[in-house]
């Protein structure tokens, strides 16, 4: 099992030396190696089971150092930085050829994020390179909101997770970069679309099929739990599988069933809080995955603030 502390110099110490560390920031864990070090990188892809061809996010302390690794910064994107950086948005840009390819899979562009985790952003900034970190779980899996989750899934393959406490978002970070002139959203995450849009306009929201994998994150069954989950109206699949005998668990946004036992239901936020939603998001599906129930019954949130980004990640839990 890994040790699990809040020492930054130890981690920064085993980074330094090549090796892996989990780290928290605001939106989920990171599975974190030296950004600069192939080595370090392979050790990701392969500890993550992660298929090569799907782009490492690269970590800075802060985005003075952006031009060190890009090559230039469209005007609104510059302006996205300025106004969400430190925090959960993720800038696809030009790289510079210091990045290896192995950290892009090949790409020209490189995704780039300044966190605002305290903890985290102490460790970027006594280190002299940059951290490439996907979020520390299984390839397909449910993203960590805790350090607890890491240990469970990564653990023994880890020497160090640095506990910087539950996260504060709870969702992954708004991937966002621009095509000819457009501003385009390729993951929904952490910062809501019309925060975005109040910064810089209109965005593009690019669809997100498994027959368009411009970014695998996107690919239509990931962030999946083991047990099968359905969505609908939570009253009429209640109803449903009632009927049909088969026994499930119910996630919902707000509300509880008293005729359900407490541990086969979870409300995301019994007061209705978009925040509290995103951010119990993962522990939610995470605490209804160790049940033994056959199936879980899930409802979308109205797509509103971080509500489309919550029904983008419960549709792909759902997809098969
Ligand atoms: O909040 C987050 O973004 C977390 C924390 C740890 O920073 N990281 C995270 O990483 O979610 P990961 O690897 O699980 O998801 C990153 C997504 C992947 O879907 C990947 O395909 C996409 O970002 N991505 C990275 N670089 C890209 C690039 N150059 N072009 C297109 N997509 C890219
Ligand atoms: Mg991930």
């Amino acid at each position: 099992m890994a040790e699990i502390g809040k020492d930054i110099e130890k981690a920064a110490a085993l980074l330094s030396s090549g090796k892996l560390v989990a780290i928290p920031t605001e939106t989920v864990y990171g599975l974190a190696g030296n950004a600069l070090d192939e080595q370090a990188v392979l050790s990701i892809f392969k500890t993550k089971k992660r298929p090569s061809f799907d782009p490492l996010i690269v970590h800075l302390g802060d985005k003075a150092q952006l031009s060190d690794y890009v090559k230039e910064v469209p005007v609104e994107l510059e302006e996205l930085a300025s106004k969400f950086w430190p925090g959960p948005l993720t800038l696809l840009l030009p790289k510079r050829g210091m990045i290896p390819d192995l950290v892009t899979s090949g790409l020209d562009t490189v995704g780039i994020r300044v966190p605002r985790h305290p903890l985290t952003r102490e460790l970027l900034q006594s280190l002299d390179f940059p951290l490439a970190a996907p979020s520390a779980n299984p390839f397909g899996y449910i993203s960590p909101t805790s350090a607890l989750h890491v240990q469970d899934q990564l653990g023994d393959k880890l020497p160090y997770i640095l506990d910087g406490g539950t996260c504060e978002v709870g969702l992954e970070s708004t991937i966002v970069g621009m095509e000819q002139g457009q501003v385009i959203i390729y993951r929904l995450g952490g910062i809501a679309v019309d925060r975005i849009e109040s910064a810089v306009g209109k965005v593009l929201i690019l669809p997100q099929s498994s027959s368009n994998p411009k970014s695998p994150g996107m690919l239509k069954s990931h962030y999946a739990p083991g047990i099968p989950m359905v969505l609908g109206n939570l009253d009429e699949l209640m109803t449903k599988y009632r009927q049909k005998g088969i026994v499930f668990a119910v996630l919902s946004f707000n509300r509880s069933f008293p005729e359900l036992p407490q541990e086969l239901q979870f409300a995301l936020s019994p007061a209705g809080d978009y925040d509290e939603a995103a951010r119990n998001l993962f522990q939610g599906m995470r605490f209804l995955d160790r049940t033994k129930v056959e199936i879980i019954l899930a409802e979308e949130l109205p797509e509103i603030h971080l509500g489309k980004a919550i029904n983008d990640r419960l549709r792909r839990a759902s997809a098969k």
